[in-house]
């Protein structure tokens, strides 16, 4: 099963990815948001990433205004690989190397036909494995690093905890 979230900035972009994942017969989650008020794009990322995290969702797709916000908040939950895609190249190169599970869009910066083409490719390229595999491994052993607490001790913004 597919989640689709997007804010405020992505919601027209919603649409018309949610009307492409219908007309290939995708079945779907949508976790809204669903009109134009103001929201904050990780609530919406959270509802997506952390289902394909704990296993809900096989995939996701996110859309904001530029697809930064939440790309960013989408990475922090673990065993999401979120990619921005502004291209079919950099779409197909995200599955094929990178095996995301999350694509993620911009509203404000891709256009719609463009956006169609990025997510049909997205749904139908394969993973490649091989020394892609080994590379995704070792985000693995990032993730599981001690090094995430070293960077933020007080669970703050690393620099917060500078002292020069
Ligand atoms: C909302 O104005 C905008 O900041 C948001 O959609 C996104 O672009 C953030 O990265």
């Amino acid at each position: 099963m597919l989640a689709i979230g997007a804010d405020h900035g992505g919601v027209h972009l919603k649409e018309v990815v949610i009307h492409a994942l219908q007309v290939h017969h995708v079945p779907f989650v949508d976790v809204g948001t669903n009109g134009e008020e103001s929201v904050d794009y990780p609530d919406f990322a959270a509802k997506v990433a952390s289902g394909v995290a704990n296993g809900d969702f096989d995939r996701g797709i996110l859309i904001c205004g530029t697809g930064i916000g939440m790309s960013i908040a989408a990475n922090k939950f673990y065993g999401v690989r979120a990619a921005l895609c502004h291209n079919t190249y950099t779409a197909r190169m995200s599955r094929a190397h990178n095996d995301a599970n999350i694509l993620v869009l911009g509203e404000r910066v891709t256009g719609v036909g463009v956006a169609e083409e990025i997510v049909n490719i997205w749904l139908e390229t394969p993973f490649e494995g091989g020394r892609h595999a080994r590379r995704l491994s070792k985000l693995h052993v990032h993730e599981n690093s001690e090094n995430q607490k070293v960077a933020a001790p007080g669970g703050g913004h690393p620099e917060e905890n500078r002292h020069e």
